[in-house]
């Protein structure tokens, strides 16, 4: 599929050049009577030159140069442009494949990011789909893509953890992930009721990033229980994440005194209570102090905010980013903000850093989603039960292998619910909404793309769209002359809501275009052209739930 709206954009630049250099404002029709495209370029240069906007459509209209690709265009209401493509350009579009060669950019995306000793929890769950979905996105638009898996497993807790297991005479190797947790809630407790614990732990945290052997094997241990955790959920949600993306707080752990001399170097520190902090302009808590980023605690051991400018500063030099990705949810931004901006400050970061933000996941009540004990919910168990439903919902059709097909349409489901709506957005985790059939829904998708695949398998193949007469086929054609445009925007705004609003556009005017324009039940070119035409479509819906990081299964 070509992309036609690059083309008619420069021509209508051209066309325009003899007023300046125009952005050409192409957008696609809101309504079939104003053809397939409109721009409202002739109002705004209009407006600029204090001329009538409708002589200036004229003689935009004059200058253009479309004949070989549009019917005439046509100048409506107070000087819009329509324009109409022409079917065999239309048809062409379809017909040429579009891919994207490399840019020669290379991204990093920091994503999933879920703390060891921890179960993973619904955030991790956005974090994780949303960075796969870009991920995906990103490489098939040109770039170079790392995927770095920041895992929470460096800090304060873990010397609190090992001081608790040493003093309840516990092995390390005897626990599970339930006992993790359980081992960091007494060592929590402890740690909040008695300061002398809490001195330990403090010194713990200490040895542990100083390296000393002991501590370090009984953190490794902990690591090690979580990390297989994680890869049995990475496996059921079908995550591209490997062993290999991991590269968690605790690798920047030699870079950090270095951080610190840095930043010190360059006269970016002042002394807090004991503690190294960096004050930047501009950043005022809500008393109106000024807000630290605290590079180095009083008793010495490196926060969360040392790991991340350490992380910043090799994914700039060693990595050599062209890009850097963050997809944490909203409650850090204000730490991402200041991180970016110190770390330009002292000149580690000069290239774009973006923190990919979202929202929260709510619960029936429009509440965070927890457990009635107002604990967090386990990730497994909300797949599991999603999985379970998309199984009853599958119950009684024939010639699909039930549980791979429910768990592709289950965890699909999830993840295309997670997806579709404005990531900034908090939305409420409804199952029933999440595997119904009809409406924009990542079991919607499948089905239609299900549903092609049968009516493809019952006709030889055909790879070119020759015919688009009636209104319902060019409309699904332009649809998808419209994919790599739409890859493209989500690869640039990192908005991958938009490439679900666009699957579901073209599986709705499929639905229109299966009522208005028989496939097999019509005869010679027109048959021809319109299985073309779904092979077409089939494929931009395999790809783009692909890239949405969802199966399309063949039945369902
Ligand atoms: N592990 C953190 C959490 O669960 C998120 C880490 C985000 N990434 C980063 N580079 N700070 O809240």
């Amino acid at each position: 599929m070509s992309a036609l709206l690059p083309v008619l954009s420069a021509r209508i630049q051209a066309a325009a050049a003899a007023f300046g250099t125009y952005d050409p404002e192409l957008r696609s029709s809101t309504k079939p009577e104003f053809g397939h495209y409109q721009t409202n370029l002739a109002l705004r240069i209009g407006n600029e030159l204090k001329q009538p906007p409708r002589e200036i459509a004229a003689r935009l209209v004059e200058a253009m140069q479309v004949d070989d690709l549009c019917h005439q265009p046509s100048i409506a209401g107070p000087g819009f442009i329509n324009l109409t493509l022409l079917p065999q350009t239309l048809a062409k579009a379809v017909n040429e494949p579009q891919t994207f060669s490399s840019n020669g950019r290379r991204v990093v995306v920091d994503y999933s990011q879920p703390n060891v000793a921890k179960q993973m929890h619904v955030g991790h769950l956005r974090s994780t789909v949303i960075g796969d979905a870009l991920c995906n996105v990103l490489a098939y638009a040109g770039y170079d893509v790392i995927r770095q898996n920041h895992v929470g497993d460096w800090g304060t807790q873990y010397g609190m953890m090992i001081e608790q297991l040493l003093k309840e005479g516990i092995a390390a190797e005897s626990l599970d992930l339930e006992g993790l947790q359980h081992l960091y809630e007494r060592s929590r407790k402890h740690f909040d009721a008695d300061s002398n614990f809490a001195d330990k732990a403090r010194l713990r945290v200490v040895a542990l990033q100083s390296g000393d052997p002991e501590t370090r094997t009984m953190w490794r241990h902990m690591v090690d229980v979580s990390l297989d955790d994680f890869d049995t959920v990475y496996a059921l949600l079908g995550s591209n994440l490997t062993r290999a993306d991991i590269v968690g707080e605790s690798a920047y752990n030699d870079d950090l005194p270095r951080v610190v001399a840095e930043l010190e170097q360059q006269g970016l520190l002042t002394e807090s209570d004991g503690a190294l902090c960096a004050f930047l302009p501009g950043f005022l808590g809500r008393d109106g102090n000024p807000l630290p980023v605290i590079v180095r605690k009083s008793d010495g051991g490196f926060g969360y905010s040392a790991t991340d400018l350490a992380a910043v500063r090799h994914r700039v030099s060693t990595l050599h980013a062209d890009r850097i990705v963050y997809v944490v949810d909203h409650r850090q931004a204000l730490h991402f903000e200041m991180i970016f901006t110190l770390a330009r400050i002292a000149h580690w970061l000069d290239v774009p850093a973006e923190h990919v933000s979202f929202g929260t996941v709510l619960g029936p009540n429009g509440k965070p989603f927890k457990t009635r004990e107002g604990g967090t919910i386990k990730l497994v168990e909300l797949l599991n039960s999603a999985v379970a439903r998309a199984d009853a919902l599958l119950a009684g059709r024939e010639g699909l292998d039930r549980q791979v097909t429910a768990r592709a349409v289950g965890v699909g489901a999830v993840k295309y619910a997670d997806l579709s709506s404005d990531r900034g957005n908090d939305y409420v985790f409804d199952l029933d909404r999440m595997v119904a059939m009809t409406g924009n829904t990542g079991p919607y998708l499948q089905y239609a793309h299900a549903r092609l695949t049968r009516l493809l398998s019952k006709a030889s193949p055909e790879t070119t769209v020759t015919q688009l007469t009636e209104p319902a086929e060019q409309r699904l054609a332009l649809l998808l002359t419209g994919f790599a445009t739409t890859v493209e925007q989500v690869a640039e705004t990192l908005q991958p809501h938009r490439l679900c609003t666009y699957l579901y556009d073209v599986a709705s005017a499929l639905s229109a275009f299966y009522e208005q324009c028989p496939v097999l039940s019509s005869e010679g070119e027109t048959r021809a052209s319109r299985i073309a035409l779904c092979a077409a479509t089939r494929k931009v819906l395999q790809d783009g739930l692909g890239l949405l990081g969802i199966e399309a299964p063949d039945a369902m």
